[in-house]
């Protein structure tokens, strides 16, 4: 695509992103004006404005306000995911964290898993996928609750579809590639088994109100999304996933994330490359 003529000043990335903040957590440091500028300008061409005061108007006064700020966070948002990110954590979750899990919950059967801020939805099905081949011909004695959230509505239209490029599968086995997917025409259509075992829904974490429709979770993965936020919002973000795990309830984060500032009950997990945090009660 031809780069576009609309420049961001130095105090509209100032007014833009601390609306960005309010409104998401989402932090924007002084050297990542090229970022709102390259993601947002072709939007504000779209628009048929001149400038980005312009943008910043129809975004705070216009009449559509919230499809606005939707539309502004499917291209504002790092997106970047895929199968099996992490094994050495995933394997923890799967040999460690799964079977006591199981064996606590074998006389409801139940387990509830969200995968908070799950992009295009290869974290979560690859949870699908642990799932399954760990409870084999007994996964249909469980109920299974698998949800992916996400704050842009563009990446859940792709978790929907289930379908992924090769460059999503670039940490994945090739023989679970070969178990679970099906290729055509150069991608890969996930297996629908796996597909009907995960929802999806729009959620941003500033809503708390919203996430509590969801309910509790046993396990929650958050990853690869406190990076970017400044310590207020991660400890939003840690006391709502506080109160939406249940007692025993297991939270992973990203492998260059933390909770070190944060001061909500979490125990660490002491098992290396877990980046687990266990909930002890408030
Ligand atoms: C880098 S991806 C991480 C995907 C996946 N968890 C992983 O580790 O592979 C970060 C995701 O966080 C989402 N995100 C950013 N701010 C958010 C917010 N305030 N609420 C919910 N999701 C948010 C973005 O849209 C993006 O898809």
């Amino acid at each position: 695509m031809p780069p576009t003529a609309i420049r961001m000043t130095d105090a509209q990335f100032d007014r833009l992103r601390k609306i960005v903040y309010e409104r998401s957590g989402i932090h924007f440091q002084d050297t990542k004006k090229y970022v709102l500028e390259s993601r947002l300008s072709r939007r504000v061409e779209e628009l048929e404005f001149d400038d980005f005061d312009q943008y910043l108007l129809f975004l705070t006064t216009g009449p559509y306000q919230s499809d606005e700020f939707q539309e502004m966070f499917n291209r504002i948002t790092i997106n970047e995911t895929s199968f099996f990110r992490n094994e050495p954590q995933l394997d923890v979750f799967e040999k460690q964290v799964l079977p006591k899990l199981l064996e606590s919950r074998r006389t409801t059967k139940k387990l509830r898993i969200w995968s908070a801020a799950c992009s295009t939805g290869e974290e979560p099905y690859t949870l699908a996928i642990q799932l399954h081949r760990s409870l084999g011909v007994r996964l249909g004695d469980w109920h299974i609750d698998i949800l992916g959230t996400d704050i842009s509505e563009k990446v859940l239209e792709i978790a929907q579809a289930g379908r992924y490029a090769s460059y999503s599968m670039r940490s994945i086995n090739p023989l679970v590639l070969k178990r679970y997917f099906k290729e055509e025409n150069g991608s890969y259509q996930l297996d629908p088994t796996i597909q009907s075992m995960v929802n999806f829904e729009l959620l941003n974490f500033k809503d708390s109100i919203a996430a509590r429709r969801f309910g509790s979770f046993d396990v929650i993965f958050c990853r690869n999304v406190l990076i970017y936020f400044d310590d207020p919002m991660k400890l939003h973000c840690a006391r709502l996933f506080h109160s939406q795990l249940v007692d025993d309830g297991t939270l992973f984060i990203g492998h260059s994330e933390s909770l070190r500032n944060v001061n909500v009950p979490f125990e660490p997990v002491p098992v290396p490359q877990a980046f687990a945090y266990v909930k002890k009660a408030a």
